[in-house]
């Protein structure tokens, strides 16, 4: 797939598929976070240096939901952190819109509005069907070209993401070149032990990345934390006790416990933790193995922590997603934290995803190096991690093979 060093896009006018969807308070509409907006600014910044004029196209939300909105406020942060102006168009493929696109200037930059607004982009299809859509067919005769760098998107077959490529000259942006060199390593023999930290309460998610890893054999060991490890815990036959089963059950996650048994009956290289920190009634915590749990587990104990550290310790690749405990309540942040810093001071290269894990780096992407990568992919890393294909890469392939000028 080309990047932008193998493209010509030099002074030409191009269309840039960026993933700025961003929480949104329900109540005020204000955005709560942007480091997906700052994440961008490199790879605008090197498109406006090389004389292009570019329009970002995004979405946000989905129709019916709270966070459905405009974006507006996201071209007001875009301006802050480009120190340029960003000219937002409250249109998407309308005549205004179409207007503005050809009277731009070169060195000019627009973002239009949710790409969301278009009912089209909502279907999942085919790009040889997307890249006959009206979205599409109505932009791309004004483009000399197509930029997605929308990783965070790229599990969508939608149009703005697998239409274009069919019509335009495409290449990926530093964004999606960084995340997809950064998650090459998952496959990467030589980038071994290959150690997976899997945590949080998308248990579900969680299980299908470890079904693959276990299948193709991707994982040396793949330590567990949160609700995921109550779950192997529970199919490895121990008992956790009364409230934490109540707690799984009104979660609906004992129907997994066969799945995760035969994940374990398999051989996968599986750690559970040897102990917890629970709370008590009454609110005492202590820590207790894990065999003998009595309270509400909430973390990870000190012994687990250790054991995983020396794993993390001599790992090539370390890849985490989501935390150890409940880190929203600071009693029960520890076993998260231990294990990042650990990760963080290894020799490794180390790989995080999802919003927790992301939030306890201090929220932003400005950690990424030469040896941490903090994937700016929510469903689109969980995919996959998961062994599924992305669309939108599969359409930049199909549009590099067919050398579309
Ligand atoms: C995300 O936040 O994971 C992406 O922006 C994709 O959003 P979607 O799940 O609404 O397609």
């Amino acid at each position: 797939i080309p990047t932008l060093d193998d493209v010509d896009f030099v002074g030409k006018k191009l269309l840039v598929r960026i993933d700025i969807n961003s929480p949104v308070d329900p109540k005020t509409g204000e955005l709560l976070d942007d480091s997906r907006i700052k994440a961008y600014i490199p790879t605008i910044k090197e498109l406006l240096e090389k004389g292009n004029s570019i329009v970002l196209i995004s979405h946000q939300g989905r129709p019916g939901d709270s966070d459905f909105i405009s974006l507006n406020e996201h071209a007001n942060l875009l301006n802050k952190y480009l120190g340029f102006n960003v000219e937002f168009v409250e249109d998407v493929m309308g005549p205004y819109a179409r207007e503005k696109i050809k009277n731009m200037n070169k060195g000019e930059i627009i973002l239009l509005d949710n790409v969301r607004f278009v009912s089209e982009e909502l279907i999942e299809a085919p790009p040889s069907q997307h890249a006959k859509s009206y979205l599409v067919r109505r932009l791309y005769p004004l483009f000399e070209g197509y930029v997605n760098d929308a990783f965070a998107a790229s599990h969508r077959s939608q149009a703005s993401l697998v239409g274009f490529p069919m019509l335009l000259k495409s290449s990926v942006g530093r964004v999606m070149e960084r995340e997809v060199s950064a998650l090459a390593k998952v496959f990467n023999p030589e980038d071994f032990p290959k150690v997976f930290v899997l945590g949080g309460g998308k248990v579900l998610d969680s299980l299908r990345i470890i079904e693959n890893l276990v299948k193709r054999r991707l994982a040396d060991r793949i330590l567990t934390g949160g609700l995921i490890a109550e779950l192997f815990a529970l199919a490895k036959g121990l008992d956790l006790g009364r409230e934490n089963m109540q707690i799984l059950e009104k979660k609906g996650l004992i129907s997994l416990v066969p799945r995760a048994r035969r994940i374990l009956l398999s051989g996968g290289p599986i750690e559970i933790p040897v102990d917890f920190k629970v709370e008590k009634e009454g609110g005492k915590i202590v820590e207790e193995p894990s065999n003998k749990v009595s309270g509400i587990i909430k973390d990870i104990g000190s012994t687990t922590m250790e054991i995983y550290s020396s794993f993390i310790k001599d790992a090539k690749l370390i890849v985490m997603r989501g935390p150890m405990g409940v880190i929203e309540d600071e009693r029960f942040r520890d076993g998260s934290k231990k294990i990042l810093e650990n990760a963080l001071e290894s020799q490794g290269y180390l790989i995080i995803g999802g919003g927790h894990m992301i939030s306890m780096l201090g929220g932003t992407a400005e950690v990424n190096s030469s040896k941490v990568h903090v994937s700016t992919g929510g469903g689109a890393l969980l995919l996959f991690l998961a062994g599924e294909t992305l669309p939108a890469l599969e359409a930049l392939d199909i549009s590099s093979k067919e050398a579309i000028k």
